[in-house]
């Protein structure tokens, strides 16, 4: 009788063997997964304000364009370039503005000296009182910017 139970028994103890080890490794891996987040409750961002704000610094008096400069900032007899315009001061008091971009080729005027506006490509030069060509190679003058002086902003019309 023995001789028939004893490979039986083998297998089955085997099997339970290999049942367990099995458990044990989906034990291990349970026990490591569960231990992972351990409940950190989600941080709230802080108070999301911080857009509130005034509108741009350059309102000034009544209407008008955007503020090119200031009349203390354009030198008399000569000028600045902002932007697109070149602003001018051929006399005391005398405010001027043309379009910035060189009639020969495109080049942004640079220097205003000498009631001249200079374009640095070529170097044509430009009347800084009525923008008309002084030097080639340009053969157009620059055409002219309307600006309006309130006070001491030199704004584009
Ligand atoms: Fe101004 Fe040529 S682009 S002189």
């Amino acid at each position: 009788m023995t001789g028939t139970q004893g490979p039986a028994r083998k297998v089955a103890r085997r099997t339970v063997v290999a049942a367990a080890g099995g458990a044990g490794l989906a034990a291990a891996l349970t026990a490591c997964g569960g231990s992972e987040s351990s409940g950190t409750v989600g941080e709230q961002p802080a108070g999301s304000g911080g857009t509130t704000g005034g509108s741009g610094g350059t309102t000034g008096g009544g209407g008008g364009g955007k503020v090119l400069a200031k009349t203390a900032d354009i030198p008399e007899g000569g000028g600045v370039v902002v932007g697109d315009v070149v602003v001018t001061q051929p006399k005391a008091g005398e405010f001027k503005a043309f379009s910035s971009k060189c009639t020969h080729q495109g080049c942004a005027v640079k220097n205003v000296t000498g009631g001249e506006i200079i374009c640095p490509c070529h170097n044509s030069k430009f009347d800084a009182t009525d923008g008309s060509v002084k030097a080639g190679p340009a053969t157009t003058g620059l055409p002219a910017a309307s600006i309006v002086v309130e006070g001491d902003s030199i704004k584009l019309a």
